[in-house]
């Protein structure tokens, strides 16, 4: 099945099954704007219980905070992002349809390596056997002329957008003949930059009402707070303030169903440092936020590091954690070394002196920053993606599986009586008010036991209980395996033993 098939089925089982809902779905929806259903939530809660005990509970010198999504506009000004968070954008004047100039020439871009492949997928059917791919990579006229274009236009677009040069960018749709998709036209207006904030107004017009913003990244709450934590929790330089929260950005492309949000979660920690020693430290965060990620099992080929060859200009040294979604390796994680450039920014803005007081060298300065930044909302998109599978079973049969990590699945524990009669119902009901307590369980009573099993499989339920007419004789249950399908008899007083360690947090936090 195509990648782009597979995805769409994915979107549709989230639906389905009430992980995620589009918002504001009886009034048509809300472009790029999504709600978490009942299974959803529990998921995304694991997601972030996950991230925030590796971080506060494995670490002593990382806490956490709480900060508020309506901060001092300063804020803003003194981060760069009201004179700096842009895209580009362009409008088609057919169609009226608005778009993001650097992505119709990235789409350009992915259009002749599209080429490129198709032309070498052809060779490769019509050699056979004898197809030496690289050779032909290195001589075929018509991949040659396909990649020279390409990397013409790859340079071109590089130096506009460094340049922020939004004439030229204007000047590539037009030479490269880039219509619009919908009406098919090239009559393009210019190419204007779109702050991504969105804002409003605090306090009544008759009192003199402020423009405000709604934080487009939790990071500002950290930076402004770093000192009050520092001095009220007496930390000592290397120390990290880790915060989850909402961020809102109004993205003009949204595309990939909950990968490019205009309202979506961060996890984010600021790492403060030394001057000098943050790019020992950055290595060591790439290093341990890549072990975070490859702890949940989906093995290493699902992800890479994406260094980045054009930094900020704060920066020194960036990196991305991709994932390989359906729609190929995408950033789900950033790693920064920020210098000490948000600080520096907040004290000259603020004219307040927020530097950190060194008790063992009596020193003042500045501390250094590395961020860890990743999105909850696309972790939980990588995660669904690795782990849904259409299965083909011995017989023809086919089910559609959820291999979820057991830590993070919403449900841990399905309890299915046999039949709905017999006392089978009272004694699932008295197993599943002893565990609740312990994990998330549900009871199930409703059609065939195969089509219970099949239910649990598509939430990605790691374990499923049977009790039958056994059970009220022995006191003893079949576990089943959602992986391996496979089933052992166990008496019911050791299902917590038996359970407890494999859907716990904790289980996956010490394999770090
Ligand atoms: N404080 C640094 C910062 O915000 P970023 O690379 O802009 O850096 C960090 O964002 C992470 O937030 C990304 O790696 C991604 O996982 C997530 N993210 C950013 N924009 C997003 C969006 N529109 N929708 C969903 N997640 C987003």
């Amino acid at each position: 099945m195509a990648q782009e098939d597979v995805f769409k089925k994915i979107v549709a089982h989230c639906k389905e099954y009430g992980f995620v809902f589009p918002s504001s779905e009886i009034y048509d929806g809300l472009g790029a704007v999504y709600d978490y259903g009942q299974l959803g939530v529990e998921m995304k809660n694991n997601i972030k219980t996950y991230w925030w005990q590796s971080m506060v509970l494995l670490h002593d010198n990382i806490v956490g905070i709480d900060s508020s999504i309506f901060m001092h506009p300063t804020i803003w000004k003194a981060s760069g992002h009201v004179d700096a968070f842009n895209d580009p954008l362009i409008d088609n004047r057919d169609s009226k349809k608005r778009y993001r100039a650097d992505v119709l020439i990235e789409d350009q871009i992915a259009k002749y390596d599209e080429k490129i492949e198709k032309e070498v997928a052809k060779a490769r059917k019509r050699f056979g056997d004898s197809f030496d791919e690289a050779k032909y990579r290195a001589t075929s006229a018509n991949v040659l002329e396909h990649v020279a274009k390409r990397d013409a236009l790859h340079e071109r677009y590089k130096k506009a957008m460094n340049a922020t040069d939004l004439d030229e960018l204007k000047q590539i749709i037009i030479d490269e003949e880039i219509v619009c998709p919908i009406s098919g036209t090239r009559n393009w207006t210019d190419v204007r930059q779109f702050n991504l904030m969105f804002s409003t107004e605090m306090g009544s017009t008759a009192d003199g009402s402020m423009k405000i913003y709604l934080r487009p990244e939790t990071a500002q709450g950290i930076f402004v707070n770093y000192l009050n934590v520092q001095k009220t929790g007496r930390m000592k330089i290397p120390f990290g303030i880790a915060q989850i929260g909402k961020a809102f950005r109004n993205e003009i492309v949204a595309r990939q169903f909950i990968f490019r949000m205009r309202e979506f979660e961060q996890m984010e920690m600021q790492f403060f440092i030394k001057p000098g020693t943050e790019l020992d430290w950055f290595a060591k965060w790439k290093q341990t936020r890549m072990a975070w990620h490859q702890a949940l099992g989906f093995g290493a080929d699902h992800y890479r590091f994406h260094d980045h060859e054009k930094l900020a200009h704060y920066a020194n040294a960036a990196t991305d954690i991709e994932f390989l979604m359906p729609f190929g390796f995408k950033e789900v994680e950033g790693i920064h070394s920020r210098t000490n450039f948000d600080l520096s920014q907040h004290e000259k803005y603020s004219g307040k002196n927020i530097k950190y007081f060194d008790p063992e060298t009596n020193e003042s300065y500045t501390p250094f920053v590395i961020e860890t930044s990743i999105g909850v909302d696309r972790m939980f998109l990588s995660v669904l993606c690795a782990s849904y599978e259409e299965q083909a079973l011995e017989g023809g049969d086919t089910r559609t599986v959820l291999h979820l990590p057991a830590p993070l699945a919403p449900v841990k524990l399905a309890i299915l009586p046999l039949v709905k009669k017999d006392g089978l119902p009272e004694l699932a009901h008295s197993i599943q008010n002893e565990l609740k307590f312990h994990f998330n369980c549900q009871y199930d009573e409703k059609d065939s036991i195969g089509k219970r099993y099949r239910r649990q499989d598509a939430i990605g339920t790691p374990y499923c209980v049977t009790v039958d007419h056994q059970s009220l004789e022995d006191k003893t249950v079949t576990l089943r395996n959602r992986d391996t399908m496979e089933q052992q008899r166990v008496a019911i007083a050791d299902l917590c033993g038996i359970l407890q360690d494999k859907v716990s947090i904790t289980s996956v936090l010490k394999g770090l």
